[in-house]
């Protein structure tokens, strides 16, 4: 068993307000996060703000707004969203904090002494009214003029002089790691496509630094005042500067190695590749495992397209949760699609997921065995039965095992489909135990012992879901009389039988999730 967890999320942009993308890997990490603290695992997880960079110092201009305020204000938004959904981090680094300056600064200066980051000027062309330095490969050639791929408007030549970073010297370190770590990127279509690219081309060095009469809104490179930071060799240093690096401190000692970088397959190379050599050349420990799931895309006029900011076509997470509330949205987002793949984002889905797993399935289950309680039980109180032999108990406790497997490497998808085959299998039980026959002949015994399996059930099955619906699962447990912090729950001590204490008394709730009428 792991002895620690450190999972982060990538530090987003806060050239914009969060959307539903955004909100898919935090809740993804949270998830993954309050499993492996059911499991008794001391457990870190870290997300954050990547606030430098150009893109963010030209959304404050274009806002009218001083910079530093611009990025408090949505690194705040951030946070908002974080505490409405229920997402709880370890810790939120912003990369305009002393502590991470600090730490970039200390990198920079560690590789520039041993010699992997080196000065060289380059000829490219610029594009003024866009700002952005294009290669001789990148501009775009028209009756002799050079222009500027993104508007078009013709470039001048320029000679700068810049850092770079010796990617080139780690390719063979880096091929042959990935070679020995067949888990370092999840899922396995991603993991091959990061060897094949590494295989197939010679790594360029990475320009890590941008003069200061370009912009000037990042980290000044120590050694050399006219030059700022880039932002991405900036931002990927947030994973251990969150730990107190370079100090030794007890967090660093203890959590590093990152166990998982859960990221969007967008930014894979810059984890796969950049990354980890960086922290190569640093004499520090590789992750554990990069994890790039796949995006959430809207449909376009019969098009799935990528959601994104850039784009325009958004969706709010603030309107999905006034609509379903925030457990159905964390359910939905998990149980829609396993995490490495694509998945189109409709409020129609999310209408069909509520009614049929959440409405029909489990609310349901819930609240039968509530009202059942209340009806067969003398005074809604718990009678306690020996652990019974049947097919619903065994399954019950598969998904001891089952649930681990999936949760434990980000499965979600397929451990709540476990999940939910012991909830169908639960629905079914009732109408083949005909309880209200057991009633009706007097077969008292066979009452008491029906009901208390279905409580235990109800306990160890919501148990399961907690990670993903927080909320609802303490709902159903005090419903049980288990007192409401689930969360101080124990994963082994879970998975016993007779918990539900005899003579509890049973309070019944409320439908956690009454049918909704749309299709
Ligand atoms: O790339 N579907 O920040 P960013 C799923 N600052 N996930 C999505 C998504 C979508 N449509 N859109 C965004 C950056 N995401 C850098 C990261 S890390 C050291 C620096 C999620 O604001 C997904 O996690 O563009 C993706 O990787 C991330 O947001 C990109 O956020
Ligand atoms: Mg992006």
């Amino acid at each position: 068993m792991r002895k620690k967890f450190y999972i982060t999320t990538p530090i987003y942009y806060v050239n914009a307000r969060p959307h539903i993308g955004h909100s898919y890997t935090n809740i993804a990490a949270d998830a993954a996060a309050r499993f492996f603290r059911l499991k008794g695992v001391d457990t870190f997880f870290l997300t954050g703000t990547d606030e430098h960079g150009q893109k963010v110092e030209k959304a404050a201009r274009e806002a009218g707004r001083e910079v530093q305020e611009f990025v408090d204000e949505l690194a705040g938004k951030f946070k908002d969203l974080w505490m409405t959904l229920n997402v709880c981090p370890d810790d939120f680094i912003r990369t305009t904090e002393s502590r991470h300056i600090r730490a970039v600064e200390h990198v920079l200066n560690y590789l520039y002494e041993k010699g992997d980051i080196y000065k060289d000027s380059y000829t490219g062309w610029y594009c003024v009214p866009c700002e952005t330095f294009w290669t001789d490969g990148q501009v775009l050639m028209e009756n002799g003029k050079r222009l500027c791929p993104d508007c078009r408007r013709e470039v001048d030549e320029l000679t700068e002089e810049n850092y770079f970073f010796r990617l080139s010297k780690y390719q063979d370190w880096l091929i042959r790691y990935i070679k020995e770590h067949p888990d370092f990127v999840k899922p396995e279509g991603r993991y091959n496509e990061v060897l094949s690219f590494l295989e197939k081309e010679r790594l360029n060095d990475l320009c890590i630094s941008r003069p200061k009469s370009r912009f000037s809104w990042g980290i000044e490179i120590p050694f050399s005042p006219d030059h700022i930071t880039y932002v991405w060799f900036d931002a990927l240093i947030n994973y251990i500067s969150a730990l107190g690096y370079p100090e030794d401190t007890e967090e660093f000692t203890k959590f590093w190695p990152a166990d998982i970088h859960l990221i969007g397959k967008d930014i894979l190379r810059q984890h796969a590749i950049y990354w980890p050599i960086m922290l190569h050349a640093l004499d520090l420990e590789i992750p554990y495992q990069i994890f790039a799931h796949g995006w959430w895309l809207v449909d376009n006029k019969g098009s799935a397209e990528k959601m994104s900011k850039s784009r325009g076509n958004i969706v709010d997470p603030y309107v999905m949760v006034e609509d379903f509330g925030v457990d159905v949205y964390r359910y939905f987002l998990l149980r829609e699609i396993p995490l490495g793949v694509d998945g189109v984002f409709s409020y129609e889905a999310v209408v069909k997921r509520y009614n049929g797993d959440l409405a029909n399935d489990f609310g349901n289950l819930v609240y039968r065995v509530l009202s059942m309680a209340e009806k067969y039980l003398k005074d809604g109180v718990v009678q306690f039965t020996e652990r019974p032999k049947n097919r619903l108990v065994e399954s019950l406790f598969d998904l001891k095992e089952k649930v681990d497997l999936e949760f434990s490497s980000l499965n979600f998808y397929e451990g709540l489909a476990c999940i939910w085959d012991v909830i169908n299998l639960a629905n079914k039980f009732i109408e083949e135990e005909q309880p209200w026959t057991m009633r009706k002949e007097g077969r008292f015994d066979d009452l008491k012992r029906f009901m208390y399996i279905l409580l235990e059930t109800l306990r160890i099955v919501s148990a399961c879901v907690y990670p993903i619906m927080p909320t609802t699962a303490g709902k159903v447990w005090e419903q049980l009389g288990m007192g409401a912090d689930i969360s101080q729950a124990n994963w082994e001590k879970i998975f016993v039988w007779g918990v539900i204490p005899e003579g509890t008394k049973i309070k019944k709730y409320p439908p956690l999730f009454p049918r909704r009428d749309e299709e």
